[in-house]
């Protein structure tokens, strides 16, 4: 069904993503002439001879030998169905991977992907902050399962990583991937991923990243050395706050060990949120860059005004490693903005939180409309209250995601909950300082 729209061989230069998100992978005359792929909701496909379902699976399980240039036939919607395949291609493209496998959701193609590549007995060393289902994954149920899990902090040194890595080797238990989410959530913590990378390979282990807060557009990160990438494409992806969705991106050999799991487990997409998704990729960078652009706008607002003490956005960077890492791994801000109000505990972040309009009080992120919440009570409630301190995690603290709508009225709507919050704010004062993250 999918046929990878090659250029036939000629030198032209292959156009870029968002030019191939309308077609790339799909041909029409497979589905009688239809300019977009169909919806093809069906648990099963038939087989024109019994050879040929034998073939198929023989191929599927990997009985007989795996040919990059040949697709496997369709057998069942567990195994592969053509919007997920169509789907993949185009995932692919942005960031640059062999291949790719999507899922029924961020978390889904997290643990698939560590069940599949982490060994019982190993290690998984993870970067926190992450976000809060993630953090748990980390905490509980992976070492219920007998794998041992180690943190190290967001933005460390790779001197720091490499000094646990030789600990967990002397003790019998060796690093085998290193997990880590950059910019970190909420705390927008940047973490070296090429530094990450090679001492993760050094130590013979695989280096995972959440790319779901910049990626694809401005943070590619096995372009940084990183083995595979995964995404919460319930995000920017989907885009509109209406699918929960996954996906996996890598080697073709790392996908396909991650892909026999997610047939096992059952942790596929379905064909519909595959087809919607579809749809969200074509108008992907368009609402990405508008976003991001409102945010540009926003982050120094928010940070002049006086009823709000830190601003953590990766487009104002005080710190100097920061910026160095931002500027070699990262080619826009992005749209996700913390901040801490001046003064504040929960009780006043509740209040300002209470008192916007146009934006929703609501977890997730990177849809079209703009959407707040309170990390310490909300996304990251799992993760102990002592552990959110010493992470950045405070009372104060709160995560914006911005949206497309018009920056005046962002502002306007936060401006007038700043005021509903803070009866005690001053009616002018000195800037804001910016997260020296
Ligand atoms: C950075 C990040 N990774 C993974 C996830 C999990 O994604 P999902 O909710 O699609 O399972 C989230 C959800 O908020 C997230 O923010």
């Amino acid at each position: 069904m999918t046929a990878n729209g090659s250029d036939g061989g000629s030198r032209r230069r292959r156009p870029r993503p968002e030019s191939l998100m309308m077609s790339w992978g799909y041909r029409p005359e497979l589905s009688e002439g239809a300019v977009k792929p169909p919806l093809f909701q069906t648990s099963t496909f038939g087989f024109r001879s019994a050879e040929e379902g034998k073939e198929f699976f023989s191929y599927a399980y990997g009985l007989a030998p795996r040919d990059p240039q040949r697709p496997m036939g369709l057998i069942y919607s567990r195994l592969n169905n053509p919007d997920l395949e169509i789907l993949e291609d185009r995932l692919n493209l942005w960031d640059e991977a062999e291949a790719s496998a999507v899922f029924s959701s961020g978390m889904a193609a997290i643990s698939t992907s560590l069940l599949a590549l982490v060994p019982l007995g190993g290690t998984v060393v993870f970067a926190r902050p992450v976000y809060g289902g993630t953090d748990y994954l980390m905490e509980h149920v992976l070492p219920d399962l007998g794998v041992v899990t180690r943190e190290f902090p967001a933005g460390a040194e790779a001197g720091e990583l490499d000094a646990i890595c030789h600990e967990l080797a002397a003790a019998g238990t060796p690093c085998r991937m290193v997990f880590l989410e950059t910019p970190a959530n909420p705390t927008m913590i940047l973490t070296d991923i090429a530094a990450v990378a090679e001492v993760a390979h050094r130590h013979g282990a695989l280096c995972a990243v959440d790319n779901t807060l910049l990626g694809p557009l401005y943070q590619q990160p096995l372009r940084h050395g990183a083995d595979l990438v995964v995404y919460s494409a319930t995000k920017y992806l989907g885009g509109h706050s209406d699918l929960v969705a996954g996906s996996a991106l890598g080697s073709r050999e790392l996908i396909d060990r991650v892909k026999l799991y997610r047939t096992i487990l059952g942790t596929m997409l379905d064909p519909h949120s595959a087809w919607l998704l579809l749809r969200s990729l074509e108008t992907a960078k368009l609402r990405i860059t508008c976003a991001r652009k409102n945010a540009e706008r926003l982050a120094p607002w928010l940070a002049r005004h006086p009823g709000v003490a830190r601003v953590r956005f990766p487009g104002l960077l005080v710190d100097r490693r920061q910026r160095r890492i931002y500027g070699r791994q990262c080619s826009g801000p992005g749209a996700l903005i913390s901040f801490e109000l001046a003064g504040a505990g929960e009780a006043e972040a509740f209040r300002f939180l209470n008192a916007v309009r146009l934006i929703k009080l609501a977890v997730s992120l990177g849809g079209t409309e703009s959407l707040i919440e309170h990390p310490a009570t909300m996304t990251h409630a799992d993760v102990p209250a002592d552990e959110q301190r010493a992470i950045g995690i405070t009372p104060a603290l709160v995560r914006l995601s911005v949206g497309i709508e018009h920056p005046d009225d962002l502002i306007a709507d936060l401006e007038q909950a700043l005021a509903a919050a803070g009866e005690a704010v001053p009616a002018a004062g000195p800037p804001a300082a910016t997260e020296e993250v």
